[in-house]
């Protein structure tokens, strides 16, 4: 079954009701980390999407966004880029119940996907935003409100005329940075090559961000959680790419 059209369109709204209007809608469009595509979605994802997942929306909203409000607590907010299908992110939220998990994805059949496991595991720790993260991170989060901050294997884009569409990039770090708490933390992981070194590179010049490790981390752990072996990662492993992590940290002012 595919995606009905207005999922697709209006992300940012399960509900159907209008987009916000945001700074970029403007001469200024900056270029996607994701491709709009008509996703495959099972039955199942699309009750879940339909039923569950507005039990634990956040609305895109051009306004800064109240984390203890929206999560009922106070507590460390970790926010999530791209979780895919999710099996990440459950799998880390049960493991860590004592951390919120601020979770954003485009794509409706995954935000399906993790609005069952949510259900499932009877997850009280994450809420989910259907949005353009850039968007989210520029538009909603404040300057330091974040613990930590997941990206584990986004869109590699192999392709030399696609890079630009990589998300681990600037000024989008310097953005990202800017929102963490000092001390806190940004893990990303990668299974390609070039995309890795990429990230070493930006990540690196970032003078807000400083690495826990000389280059690669070691293993994919980071000052709060484990990352637990996951498609992406087994396939890279599979395929002999390597897998890459990286866990760089604020800097204090
Ligand atoms: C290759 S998948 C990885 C999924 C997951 N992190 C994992 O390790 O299994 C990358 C995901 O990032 C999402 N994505 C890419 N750019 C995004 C953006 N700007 N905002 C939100 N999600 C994005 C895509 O929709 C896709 O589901």
């Amino acid at each position: 079954m595919s995606i009905p059209a207005r999922l697709l369109r209006k992300p940012e709204d399960a509900s159907g009701a209008p987009a916000q209007p945001t700074a970029e809608h403007g001469p200024h469009r900056y270029i996607r980390s994701f491709a709009l595509r008509r996703g495959h979605v099972t039955n199942a994802q699309r009750r879940a999407y339909e039923q569950i997942f507005p039990r634990f929306a956040i609305r895109y909203a051009v306004a800064p966004l109240d984390l203890a409000a929206a999560f009922g607590r106070a507590a460390p907010t970790v926010l999530e880029i791209g979780f895919g299908m999710g099996e990440t992110t459950a799998s880390i939220a049960h493991a860590h119940p004592e951390i919120n998990f601020l979770c954003v994805e485009v794509f409706a059949a995954g935000i399906g996907a993790l609005a069952r496991r949510v259900d499932e595991l009877q997850l009280a720790n994450i809420r989910i935003v259907q949005h353009d993260a850039v968007e989210v991170v520029r538009d909603m989060l404040a300057s330091d409100s974040l613990a930590g901050v997941h990206v584990f294997f986004p869109d590699p884009w192999p392709k030399a005329r696609h890079h630009k569409r990589r998300l681990i990039a600037q000024p989008f770090v310097g953005r990202l940075a800017s929102r963490i708490a000092p001390g806190g933390y940004l893990h990303c992981a990668t299974d390609w090559q070039h995309y890795a070194e990429q990230m070493l590179d930006v990540l690196a010049h970032e003078p807000q961000l400083a690495s826990l490790h000389a280059g690669y981390a070691p293993a994919p752990r980071n000052p709060l959680c484990e990352r637990p072996t996951t498609k992406f990662h087994a396939r890279g492993e599979r395929l002999g790419h390597g897998v890459w992590d990286l866990v760089f940290v604020r800097r204090s002012a």
